[in-house]
């Protein structure tokens, strides 16, 4: 008998072609995993149509609701908590989790930034890289912790920097790549497991 698929949660705050990716890819019971809910930040986002067009239950947990950045953090972190995942896929998620969240989920939460760690953390990635003129640029998957893009990291990937890029041709190129490697290392850590070590990710047992 195979195993359930694992549980994913996934957090968008915009378009969601990376959550879509990984719905396309749950639709393989091969794949071995099973997005169970998606949140987000803010409504009327592409995202959380994208997951209502999956027939997937969606949350909003919005900063404006609530009296402190503490208290928002905390419903966040119950509202993830009742899907009872294995895994939450941080994609495109443009907030820091916090005090609540990390002891509660931080372990099983992976986040994707579009940049090589440690080079270019932030909420710039693609044109912070394309100003300091790299060559080579790319994207992360890293385990959340309490830093900005500073987690452990799980996969990356690399993308080419070309003459004529703009932050939105260069940022769309790495989109290509980061897609892949979510499917791509999800679907590992779904199947195989991993396990960190300090600032050692290992998938598989
Ligand atoms: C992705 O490139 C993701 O890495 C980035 O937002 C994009 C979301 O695209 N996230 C960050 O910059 C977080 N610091 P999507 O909504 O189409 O998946």
């Amino acid at each position: 008998m195979s195993a359930a698929p694992a549980r994913l949660v996934v957090l968008v705050s915009g378009a969601g072609t990376n959550l879509q990716a990984l719905l396309d890819a749950c639709a393989d019971p091969a794949y071995g995993a099973q997005v169970v809910a998606v949140g987000a930040d803010r409504d009327d986002i592409e995202g959380l149509a994208r997951a209502e067009r999956a027939g997937v239950p969606t949350f909003v947990v919005r900063v404006k609701d609530y009296t402190s950045r503490e208290h928002w953090d905390g419903a966040l972190t119950d509202k993830v908590s009742a899907f009872e995942p294995d895994l939450v896929v941080l994609a495109g998620f443009m907030k820091l989790v916090g005090a609540s969240y990390l002891p509660a989920l931080g372990r099983i939460t992976v986040n994707t930034h579009p940049a090589l760690s440690p080079s270019f953390p932030g909420m710039h990635g693609p044109r912070d890289a394309l100003e300091y003129g790299v060559k080579v640029t790319g994207c992360t998957l890293f385990v959340v912790d309490d830093g900005v893009d500073t987690g452990a990291i799980v996969a990356q990937t690399t993308v080419p920097v070309e003459d004529d890029d703009t932050v939105e041709s260069l940022h769309e190129r790495i989109k290509v790549g980061e897609r892949a490697m979510l499917v791509e290392t999800v679907g590992r850590m779904a199947r195989e497991g991993w396990t960190v070590d300090g600032r050692r990710v290992r998938l598989g047992g």
